[in-house]
């Protein structure tokens, strides 16, 4: 069980499209009547929305703010704020905006509306780095703390997709953090993962269409979530180094968090292997550091810190200012592994991260697929594609174990060794499976206007008797008397002619003819043809229920599940007209067993039909003993083009 402590920041929220409009309501809400309005360099635009959204509340305007919120600049911010009498501030802009904005914050006291631009997230926290001398002080107090935050979709349209990712990678590096910080909890956890699996799903859209406006919300609300998940669980060694680097050695924010968080990943990796799992999980990928390394890759975004100016001889100094000062992290710190971590960082290295099962086998069932990438037939690609997926899937989820795997082997050897043309093993596995049935589902979806069609079954001989209209193909044999009349159409109810019509069933003990020793030659089974009524008739024996075949393989498959071996009672027809596709169908005794639990899954209510009982004279004159059936049926069958 976790415990834990959760305290939730008071901070509105105002998020959406257009939503800038709405700052002078916002303002006022806040008591707020003087307003200096804040921003950096490069956001003139945004700004400028802000200013005419303002309107007369604006009694100032600072437009200088920095990187790593210099002390310098904060002063003569200062200076013009004291100068207008403020009582309000609101910054339009990234992280140096808002930094700004904080620091203002907390050495007036006075109320801020912070408008974001980019996906800092510094907004919904508590926490202020001041940078003095080319060192970084970093606090947190709630006197910091934004009382309103006003997200505009809009204001990040422009946002160049290069900012996008580095700024998109800050706030994953966010919830990153939050997941193996201390002060996690289940609910920071849950916004963690949703705020890493919206920046990864949502950059490659904007990549692919950088107007795509659903992603640009994705990437603002995944901004907000990362953020408070900073304001609540805290920070470990990433947002230390990005800092320290950044306070001494002048790298860009952003860029420096994008370029250093596989590292930190695969650095941590050994020590937080669920989360890891769960980041690669949220992802995407097999892996969590090189799944953020690729996703960067992929991008265009920086992987080197020499390509963002960082002096190869400072790395020393960095791993040093990192570990001097303890904190918590998954992994203990020690100069040399920091060191090790920025070297890979330096050189852009792609981390490999942990050689995991997990990592292992998700890189074998890529191989494999690229293994079929260049088949010509891309059908065949597809479908080797996605049957190596599921099975190492499969194999993966059920931990299967060599013996197990074996005995598998066997039994498909086994079933392979049985099959032979009188004897379909393997069919019949497909079958019990209810694999040919769930093709058959999806043949009968694409074909609504015509009688479903069910599985073909192991029992079908090429080439049976041809009968008479009205002759009887029971041969003979013992059952109650069955008078067929069907009738078959096209899917417009027209009559259809010279159309061949297989049929087959078992007898009334449950066999058929070819299981039967002492019997010679076909019985049960016959070919007929319809004349121009579309119609024919026979007499038969009402088909009874029986088992599949249970002296192989699947039989013993079935014995082992605890399943029974019985088929609901049917008759087999396999119906071929000329211009039309070939329907391969059985109906079923609507008074039969097995019904409802049919062993290879091929019911299907449009084919349970009345064996209407009668006694008397039969349609053609003949008085059977008893008690007889009628079957009456029209099949529609589909022309060859659709
Ligand atoms: C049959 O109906 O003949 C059948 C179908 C599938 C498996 C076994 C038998
Ligand atoms: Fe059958």
């Amino acid at each position: 069980m976790r415990t834990f402590v959760h305290t939730a920041q008071p901070a509105r929220v105002v998020f959406g499209s257009g939503t800038v409009d709405g700052l002078a309501e916002e303002v006022r809400r806040l008591g707020g009547k003087r307003v200096l309005l804040l921003s950096g360099p490069g956001r003139a635009e945004a700004a400028g929305r802000a200013r005419t959204a303002l309107g007369a509340l604006v009694v100032a305007e600072f437009g200088g703010a920095a990187a790593h919120t210099p002390v310098e600049v904060t002063e003569r911010a200062m200076a013009v704020l004291r100068e207008a009498g403020a009582d309000c501030l609101v910054s339009v802009g990234g992280g140096s905006a808002t930094g700004l904005s904080k620091a203002l914050a907390l050495r007036t006291g006075l109320p801020q509306v912070v408008v974001p631009t980019t996906y800092a997230g510094s907004e919904m926290t508590p926490v202020l780095g001041e940078t003095h001398d080319g060192r970084t002080l970093t606090r947190s107090s709630p006197a910091a703390l934004p009382e309103t935050v006003v997200y505009d979709v809009d204001l990040t349209l422009s946002l160049p997709l290069s900012t996008s990712v580095t700024s998109g990678v800050n706030a994953m590096a966010h919830a990153v953090e939050a997941l193996y910080s201390a002060g996690g909890d289940p609910a920071t956890d849950r916004r963690a993962l949703d705020a890493i699996a919206l920046v990864a799903g949502a950059l490659p859209r904007l990549a692919a269409d950088a107007a795509d406006r659903e992603a640009r919300s994705d990437l603002l609300q995944a901004a907000w979530l990362a953020g408070t998940c900073l304001a609540g669980a805290g920070t470990a060694l990433h947002h230390t180094l990005c800092h320290t680097l950044g306070g001494a050695f002048g790298l860009p924010h952003a860029e420096t968090h994008t370029v250093l968080l596989p590292h930190v990943l695969a650095y941590n990796a050994p020590s937080a292997p669920d989360v890891m799992r769960r980041i690669a999980r949220a992802l995407g990928a097999p892996d969590a550091a090189s799944g953020v390394y690729d996703l960067v890759t992929s991008l265009g975004g920086p992987t080197s810190l020499r390509d963002l100016g960082m002096p190869e001889s400072g790395l020393d100094r960095a791993a040093e200012l990192a570990v001097v000062t303890p904190y918590p992290n998954p992994r203990d710190l020690t100069t040399d592994g920091v060191r090790g971590l920025l070297t890979d960082a330096w050189n852009g290295r792609r981390p490999q991260g942990p050689a995991t099962t997990d990592t292992v086998l998700a890189q074998l069932t890529e191989q494999v697929v690229a293994s079929f990438a260049r088949a010509a037939d891309a059908r065949l690609r597809d479908l080797l594609t996605g049957l190596v997926r599921h099975l190492h899937a499969y194999v993966a989820e059920q931990d299967l174990t060599e013996s197990e795997w074996a005995r598998a082997i066997d039994h498909l050897t086994r079933t392979g060794q049985l099959s032979s043309p009188i004897r379909q093993e393997f069919v019949l596995l497909s079958d019990v499976l209810g694999i040919s049935s769930a093709v058959d589902v999806l043949t009968n979806s694409r074909t609504p206007d015509t009688t479903p069609s069910a599985v073909l079954g192991p029992f079908y001989v090429e080439g049976p008797p041809e009968a008479e209209h009205g002759s009887d193909i029971s041969g003979d044999l013992p059952g109650t008397p069955l008078w067929v009349d069907v009738t078959i159409t096209d899917t417009a109810g027209e009559p259809l002619d010279d159309v061949i019509v297989d049929v087959w069933q078992a007898d009334e003990d449950g066999f058929y003819d070819v299981q039967l020793p002492e019997q010679e030659g076909p019985v049960l089974r016959a070919r007929l043809r319809t004349g121009a009524d579309g119609r024919l008739t026979f007499w038969s024996i009402l088909p009874a229920h029986y088992p599949v075949p249970g002296d192989g393989p699947v039989g013993e498959m079935l014995t082992a599940a605890g399943r029974h071996h019985y088929r609901a009672p049917h008759l087999h027809f396999m119906i071929s007209a000329p211009g039309h596709r070939r329907l391969i169908t059985q109906l079923f005794v609507s008074d039969g067993s097995y019904l409802d639990s049919d062993t290879v899954f091929g019911v299907k209510d449009p084919l349970v039909v009345d064996f209407v009982p009668r006694t008397g004279p039969g349609p053609d004159g003949r008085v059977p003993e008893g008690q007889w059936r009628l079957l009456e049926h029209t099949f529609r069958v589909a022309p060859l083009v659709l």
